[in-house]
């Protein structure tokens, strides 16, 4: 270990959020799905699928259940037990990702000459506290001739969510036009910042307030620390989650210095650690990306997931990285101040407006994939 990382670790500062930039290459087994489907795959349903879970999915929990039982059929369920009941308290998020997920399911059957007949809530549409047994959506593939191939297809294996520090560059306008017009006549308002100073300011606060208040809020807090997997051993056994690799928190975490099951205090050396480096980031970071939707329906999430996908499809062919900020869009009762600032910021008042999704955009090095359970763990027997 390098002098100066074993001095902070001993030192008691164990850094998290920075250890997302530094992690070692993870294990084979857990980025196994990003080879794509195999060669021979002969059903043309689970070519398909292969491409579909590789969606982002709110702390990679892919909470994606499939049901192929019925022939020429697809079933998506949601995976009640892998849902976020503090950060996430109405499970908007996970709506969204059934979007993500359902979007490239969408793309894939395209480059397969398949239309997907997208039925969403065939047994009805979820009430607004939670998700339940219900599907969330039934998905027929017909083979059609008039069926058109989306060249967002071609980014699906090199998308990733980024969390390093951004280039201060400020995107190409082109590649801006872009991005928003991979929404095009989509029912979002969408939009990117231009570089004005004082609106760059306004974003960053409320980003790294939102993300304080989250780090020093204990149930929320530990809601993230669950879903953190910290080395080989746990990457490869859960293949969800955040995972941290780097030699540095590994250490911590193997001589206990760094505990997940106890709450740090308000003025925890990581956690102040994990606050500035965000803020580090955020001053950093060029331009910040927002999507709004009239109405929160159950059916407007899962459409503002699917959008949202096709955003940032579409930065990746630009060479645009993203980074969703979800804090302050969250609905537990401590956001309720960023929630309202970011809402009054992007001018989507509450409750007419919700702002669905707010990332940071631009320039970000080259990062590796996020685990991935693979499709056989999420098929229903
Ligand atoms: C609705 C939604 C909200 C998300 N919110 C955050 C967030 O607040 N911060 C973050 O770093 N990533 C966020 N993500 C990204 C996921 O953490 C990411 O998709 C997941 O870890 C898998 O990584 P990948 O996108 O690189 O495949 C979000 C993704 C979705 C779909």
């Amino acid at each position: 270990m390098h002098r100066r990382q074993f001095l902070r670790v001993t030192g008691g500062g164990v850094v998290l959020a920075a250890t997302a930039g530094c992690s070692t290459a993870l294990p084979a087994e857990a980025l196994a799905a990003w080879q794509g489907p195999s060669a021979g795959e002969q059903d043309v349903r689970r070519w398909i699928l292969s491409y579909a879970i590789l969606a982002p999915h709110s702390h990679n929990l892919q909470s994606w259940r499939v049901d192929l039982r019925t022939p020429g059929e697809i079933l998506l369920y949601c995976d009640l037990t892998r849902l976020l009941p503090q950060t996430d308290p109405f499970s908007r998020q996970i709506l969204m990702s059934q979007g993500t997920f359902l979007e490239l399911l969408d793309l894939a059957a395209r480059e397969r000459g398949q239309r997907a007949e997208i039925t969403l809530f065939p047994a009805g549409e979820f009430g607004p506290e939670r998700p339940d047994e219900r599907p969330v959506a039934r998905i027929v593939l017909r083979p059609d001739a008039a069926v058109t191939r989306d060249p967002l297809f071609a980014q699906i294996l090199r998308r990733r969510t980024n969390r390093e520090a951004y280039e201060a560059r400020l995107p190409e306008p082109a590649a801006i036009r872009a991005v928003l017009q991979a929404t095009d006549g989509q029912p979002f308002r969408v939009d990117v910042t231009r570089g004005d100073a004082a609106e760059l300011a306004a974003h960053r606060a409320i980003a790294a307030e939102a993300w304080r208040l989250e780090l020093t809020t204990p149930r929320t807090l530990m809601e993230s620390y669950h879903y953190l997997r910290i080395g080989p051993r746990e990457i490869a056994a859960h293949r969800d989650g955040i995972s941290l690799n780097s030699p540095m928190v590994r250490f911590a975490d193997a001589v206990g210095l760094f505990d997940r099951t106890q709450t740090p205090a308000p003025d925890d050396a990581n956690v102040r650690r994990q606050i500035e480096d965000f803020q580090g980031k955020l001053a950093a970071t060029p331009a910040f990306y927002w999507l709004v939707s009239e109405g929160n329906g159950r059916v407007a999430q899962v459409q503002a997931g699917r959008a949202y996908v096709r955003a940032q499809l579409a930065a990746t062919a630009q060479g645009l990285s993203m980074q969703p900020l979800s804090q302050a869009l969250q609905e537990y009762p401590e956001q309720a101040g960023p929630y309202a600032r970011v809402h009054a910021l992007l001018q989507a008042p509450a409750p007419r407006f919700t702002v669905q999704m707010w990332a940071r955009i631009g320039h970000a090095p080259a990062i590796a994939p996020s685990p991935r359970r693979g499709l056989p763990a999420q098929l229903m027997a």
